[in-house]
């Protein structure tokens, strides 16, 4: 099937009642036909439900789907897209590791690298920039990921994926790369060498700023075992599940099951079901909202470009933006509908332009219906120091557009209105 038909049809084929929407399967747990049933379930070696801290039949639906959409093996969907983050990374991290990292970060993923994985014992260096060469010379026998965005959030950097998962992957390294803002209807980075992939559904995927969720989806093919060394948490014996071996009993799809059985089932950040189900609806109108949001942001972003009102745009579809090659070498000619610009008159005109929109919801959100704006200086990002905003892509003047599907004309003509309020603003004496 293709990617519009999988992200209606994928994981579900109807249940006992015929039901055409995927039922909420609102319940805790699932009642064993005996002891040695229960006890097949725990082991995986049935498949089946237990206690709903681990899996729930709705959830299974939209990993299966989302596990399909990005080509990988098997997936876990988690409560909110800082889960999936958190819990990718702590699936393979343990104290005296280290993680490596593109600097071009949503805000939260890098205070959680920055400075709440650290007192674990895990460090996170931070690449000087996002080139494949930046990020490989951090590696060492001590690395236990590699983490980036393929779409910066809000820079809007389009990372060479194929790069740095083959540098990561000689040193034995594999790469975790956060896809939310492309979707898998725009890039699969799993094609390109990734070896996990994570989303925060909450954006694109459910679409309507109504459902926080994330998932985590493994592409069965990181070699665990031929780095047994580095990796001992797939290679001997887990006490915290007993005793399975990841890689040896689970070889297609180790890294899934166990970020499900020790991650969450351990420390529970678990997506409820009636979440799932939103999530599911979501997912079913993805391509067609997409097809707008990105036609609606190229106008907007050539209408920003052409405005003497507006000193720079950022728009990974220009062919003068730096990040043009490889947007268009990776999501196929497509462009995500996140641009940023800032407006003549710096950091005041660009608070002034947030405080004067009137169609636009001033949110820290991105990828829902309704179009939004944030200024991440002061919001998302305003825990960074100058250094690391610089390191982000942000500037002081950095507004942040997540171009939604309402009629483009009524996006503009609010635009237009809150940038003479920018012009004003900025050219006021007070
Ligand atoms: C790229 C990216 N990853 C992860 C997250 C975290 O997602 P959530 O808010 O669902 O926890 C966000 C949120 O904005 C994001 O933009």
């Amino acid at each position: 099937m293709r990617d519009e038909t999988i992200a209606i049809h994928g994981g579900y084929a109807g249940d006992s009642t015929r039901a055409v929407a995927v039922p909420i399967h609102q319940t805790v747990a699932h009642d064993f036909i005996d002891a040695a049933h229960a006890g097949a379930v725990f082991d995986i070696q049935t498949p089946g439900f237990h206690y709903n801290r681990i899996n729930n039949p709705t959830n299974d639906v939209l990993e299966q789907r989302m596990t399909a959409l990005e080509g990988g093996s098997a997936a876990l969907a988690v409560a909110s897209g800082m889960a999936a983050v958190s819990y990718a990374l702590l699936t393979v991290a343990k104290s005296g590791m280290n993680i490596v990292a593109a600097p071009q970060l949503y805000g939260a993923t890098y205070t959680y690298l920055a400075h709440v994985l650290p007192t674990f014992g895990i460090e996170t260096r931070f690449a000087a920039d996002d080139t494949p060469n930046a990020i490989s010379s951090l590696i060492d026998d001590r690395t236990c990921a590699v983490f980036f965005e393929t779409v910066g959030n809000p820079a809007g950097n389009v990372v060479d994926i194929e790069a740095v998962a083959e540098l990561a992957h000689r040193r034995g390294v594999p790469v975790i790369a956060d896809n939310t803002v492309a979707t898998p209807l725009m890039l699969k980075p799993i094609r390109f060498g990734a070896d996990v992939v994570v989303h925060s559904l909450t954006k694109f995927v459910g679409g309507h700023g109504t459902t926080l969720g994330g998932v985590i989806i493994d592409s069965g093919r990181f070699p665990w075992a031929s780095h047994a060394d580095r990796f001992p948490m797939f290679s001997e014996p887990e006490p915290a599940f007993h005793d399975v071996v990841f890689s040896r009993d689970f070889p297609d799809r180790a890294f899934a099951v166990r970020a499900r059985s020790v991650t969450l089932r351990n420390t529970g950040a678990t997506l409820s079901p009636m979440s799932a189900f939103h999530l599911l609806q979501g997912l079913e109108t993805l391509a067609v909202r997409l097809d707008r949001h990105e036609a609606n942001a190229r106008t907007v972003a050539e209408y920003l470009a052409q405005d003497a009102r507006v000193a720079w745009v950022g728009y990974a579809g220009f062919a003068d933006n730096p990040h043009h090659a490889l947007c268009h070498r990776y999501l196929g000619g497509r462009v995500p509908s996140i641009l940023t610009f800032g407006p003549v008159g710096g950091f005041k005109a660009a608070i002034a332009f947030f405080d004067s929109v009137a169609l636009l919801k001033r949110l820290v959100n991105l990828g829902d219906a309704k179009s939004l704006v944030s200024h991440p200086a002061s919001t998302t990002h305003r825990q960074l120091k100058p250094h690391e905003l610089a390191a982000a892509g942000i500037t002081p003047d950095a507004v942040r557009l997540s171009v939604g599907i309402e009629h483009v004309d009524d996006i503009l003509e609010d635009i237009d209105a809150a940038l003479d309020a920018a012009v004003n603003a900025a050219t006021s004496i007070a």
